[in-house]
């Protein structure tokens, strides 16, 4: 185990269990639809995750990023979301997008790029999660496919960083505190 890892939250095969599952839950709610099926990769920290989740999917489906920003360095977030990648693709009304999240911690990327995407005038938005933190929520925020729900730690692996470090790792597992007061917080 990597030594700044206090202990494995969730392990390689739960994670496997948990892609077959929300992948299987993906196909049967997607299958009678007419309109194209958008993975919408949230950069970095859900790269791993969704490279395992598209595998498993047995729809024809298609991808594309999204790189935003709530958190400044650190373990809090900022409250405000910076858009740095956004989504150009000019048949939104035929697409149904689903965002592939890492994480939802105060709610507040989740519920803001949703109304955005509405906006910009996909047919269909919803969410996938592989974690869900609903503990600490600043803005009320249900995900459509959920991993799992876990305690108010700050994780990190499986695509999920601390300052950039830790995406990597093949599991979850919870940071040592140690690490992050070392750097200054
Ligand atoms: P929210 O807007 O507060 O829901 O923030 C979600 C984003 O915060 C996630 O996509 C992660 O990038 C980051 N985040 C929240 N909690 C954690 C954590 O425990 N470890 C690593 N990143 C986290
Ligand atoms: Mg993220």
């Amino acid at each position: 185990m990597n030594e700044f890892v206090d202990r494995i939250l969730i392990s390689e095969e739960e994670i496997d269990k948990i892609t077959t599952r929300i992948a299987a839950e993906i196909d049967r709610d997607y299958k009678n639809s007419e309109k194209r099926l958008v993975l919408v990769c949230i950069l970095k920290g859900s790269i791993v995750f969704m490279g395992d989740l598209m595998k498993k999917i047995t729809l024809p489906v298609e991808i594309d990023c999204m790189k935003v920003s709530s958190y400044g360095r650190g373990t809090e977030s900022s409250g405000t979301v910076h858009i740095h990648l956004d989504l150009l693709r000019p048949d939104l009304e035929d697409c149904n997008l689903l965002i592939i999240e890492d994480i939802i911690d105060s709610g507040i990327t989740l519920s803001y790029l949703v109304k955005y995407l509405e906006n910009k005038g996909a047919h269909n938005v919803k969410t996938c999660t592989l974690l869900d933190k609903p503990s600490r929520r600043k803005v009320e925020f249900v995900p459509d496919y959920c991993g799992t729900v876990i305690p108010d730690e700050f994780v990190i692996g499986y695509g999920l960083d601390y300052d950039e470090r830790f995406r990597a790792l093949p599991y979850v597992g919870i940071l040592k505190p140690e690490v992050y007061s070392s750097l200054g917080e």
